[in-house]
């Protein structure tokens, strides 16, 4: 039987703990990466990983030195830029149809910050505003990406699939096209001054990195030559931090796998050393910051497969990949921990004196390791466009962490005051399509990396769970500035 065929997908197991156990192998793996990246500094012995061809650092954690690296390597790139493409038609809004040909009228029109305000309430805009941007369809898009591999400079390697060696480009023209009305191009200029004096804040895991680094990619583009060039990050070892000058707008990224408490400390029967989740507190490593954000986008999930022990009411409730005695009963799972974290975090911030921002919580992403798990055998290998409806191979584990996640998030807004913004960014659906998106095997510049499947048919090691840049997480972001353009016009009416 072929890997990868419907036939063995259907054979994946039906519980759901086998599946997390695998995935949090994965999780171990694949986010070990994103660790060092937050607690190493760059320049020791893990440098040569990290820094990308011409010397780039990848968006590890620069101190005000190395930030001069970056600086370096951007006035580099700007020489580089004038061969680049940089063709003002490729960043059109058609704001009122999925027009892919480019409309040079519309480029004024789009440009025109001074005015986005008025710009954007008209008739189309109002009427779409109550729009689902999550029922859609995909869409081919030959105006692609919104920048390259090669004109950001902060993109993390594992994620430069380009640059990596994946042969095919074509995933990188899609775009999300919703039923009832279109998703507007993500305009960076429009964005930076929707976003004037404010800060956007990602808080979680490896995957907010991901979105973070989108973000910081396509605003890059729209920086340069403006006063705002460069971006510096002023961040510490905690935190990313980026200013764009032009418009005082700062954008940061904040650690946190499980956005709960964490302790390593021994607790009751769990020893010391094991991470132990108090799933009725919010994670104080990004809670202190939340009242200076404007906007936050909370990322979790996939940590709830990685091993860790569950507290909730100072007790010790269950554990994942850890459980000393099977006597014993758990009375959650790592689904059900997920569930709660979210609603303690989300009750938390609805409650909060001091934070009046909006909230966005980014659902669950889905991974396609298609025919087994990552280390059993699971494959994205080979998917270069996304799934057509008959292709999609939904996930009993993903549909579940959705659930959980859904579930969590109303529960924890119940307790929202009439001064609470939050916003559900569901993307799952849609991005189940898009087996096509992940780096699979060309996670690295490796040159003798393997990418294709060995004689008796097992595929290379690979990564089909975080996301292509440029590639189709670009458009979290394009929700994101359309979630946030929706909160903003309902706030200041
Ligand atoms: C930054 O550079 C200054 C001198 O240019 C040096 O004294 C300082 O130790 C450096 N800091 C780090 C963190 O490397
Ligand atoms: C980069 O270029 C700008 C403008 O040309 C200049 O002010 C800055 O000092 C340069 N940075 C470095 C590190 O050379
Ligand atoms: C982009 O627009 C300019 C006019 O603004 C036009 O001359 C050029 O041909 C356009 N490029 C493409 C690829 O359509
Ligand atoms: C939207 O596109 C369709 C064809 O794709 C066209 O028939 C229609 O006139 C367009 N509408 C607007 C408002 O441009
Ligand atoms: C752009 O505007 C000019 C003048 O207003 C008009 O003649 C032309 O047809 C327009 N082009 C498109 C593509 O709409
Ligand atoms: C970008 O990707 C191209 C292949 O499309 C590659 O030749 C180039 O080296 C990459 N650049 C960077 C900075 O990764
Ligand atoms: C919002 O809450 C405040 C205080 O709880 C109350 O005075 C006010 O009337 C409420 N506004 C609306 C629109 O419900």
């Amino acid at each position: 039987m072929k890997l990868g065929s419907p036939k063995s997908i259907s054979a994946y197991p039906k519980t759901i703990l086998p599946i997390a156990a695998s995935v949090g192998g994965l999780a171990l793996f694949l986010i070990f990466a994103s660790v060092l990246l937050v607690y190493q500094p760059i320049g020791t012995k893990v440098s040569g990983y990290f820094y990308k061809v011409d010397h780039a650092p990848a968006i590890g954690l620069l101190s005000q030195n190395e930030t001069r690296i970056i600086e370096n390597w951007v006035n580099d790139t700007n020489k580089k830029r004038t061969a680049v493409d940089l063709s003002t038609n490729k960043t059109v809004d058609s704001d009122t149809n999925m027009t892919v040909e480019i409309d040079t009228n519309k480029t004024v029109k789009t440009f025109d910050i001074g005015t986005s305000k008025t710009a954007d309430s008209g008739p189309n805009k109002i009427a779409d505003s109550g729009c689902d941007l999550y029922h859609g369809i995909w869409v081919h898009d030959p105006a692609g990406p919104l920048y390259s591999n090669n004109s950001c400079p902060v993109l993390t390697q594992m994620q430069n699939c380009q640059g990596n060696g994946r042969p095919d480009k074509d995933y990188e023209n899609y775009r999300w096209k919703p039923t009832k009305c279109d998703l507007p191009r993500f305009d960076p200029k429009k964005f930076l001054e929707l976003m004037r004096g404010k800060t956007l804040a990602f808080i979680g895991d490896s995957v907010a990195r991901n979105q973070m680094e989108s973000m910081l990619c396509i605003l890059w583009q729209a920086s340069i030559p403006s006063p705002s060039f460069p971006p510096v990050n002023r961040g510490n070892k905690r935190m990313q931090r980026y200013y764009f000058r032009s418009t005082s707008t700062t954008i940061i990224r904040i650690w946190s796998s499980w956005l709960v408490h964490k302790t390593t400390e021994s607790f009751d029967f769990a020893p010391e050393g094991v991470d132990k989740l108090h799933l009725d507190a919010p994670d104080e490593t990004f809670m202190g910051d939340v009242p200076t954000c404007d906007v936050l986008v909370l990322s979790s999930g996939h940590w709830f497969a990685k091993r860790s022990v569950y507290i909730l009411n100072n007790e010790i409730v269950g554990g994942q990949l850890w459980w000393p005695d099977n006597s014993r009963k758990k009375k959650i799972d790592s689904t059900k921990a997920f569930e709660i974290s979210v609603e303690t975090v989300m009750s938390a911030l609805v409650t909060s004196l001091d934070y009046k921002g909006l909230t966005v919580v980014r659902s669950y992403s889905p991974d396609h390791y298609e025919g087994g798990a990552w280390n059993t055998g699971g494959s994205c290998t080979g998917k270069i466009k996304p799934a057509v409806d008959g292709e999609l191979v939904e996930s009993e584990f993903t549909n579940t962490m959705h659930d959980k996640q859904v579930s969590g998030f109303n529960r924890g807004i119940k307790k929202k005051t009439n001064k609470s913004r939050v916003a559900f960014m569901d993307i799952t659906k849609p991005f189940s399509y898009r087996h096509d998106g992940h780096p699979g095997p060309y996670r690295s510049l490796d040159p003798n990396k393997i990418t294709k499947r060995s004689a008796d048919g097992r595929p290379p090691p690979q990564d089909c769970l975080h996301w292509c840049m440029p590639g189709p997480v670009d458009t979290w972001n394009e929700f994101l500035m359309e979630t946030i353009r929706r909160d903003f016009e309902a706030h200041d009416s």
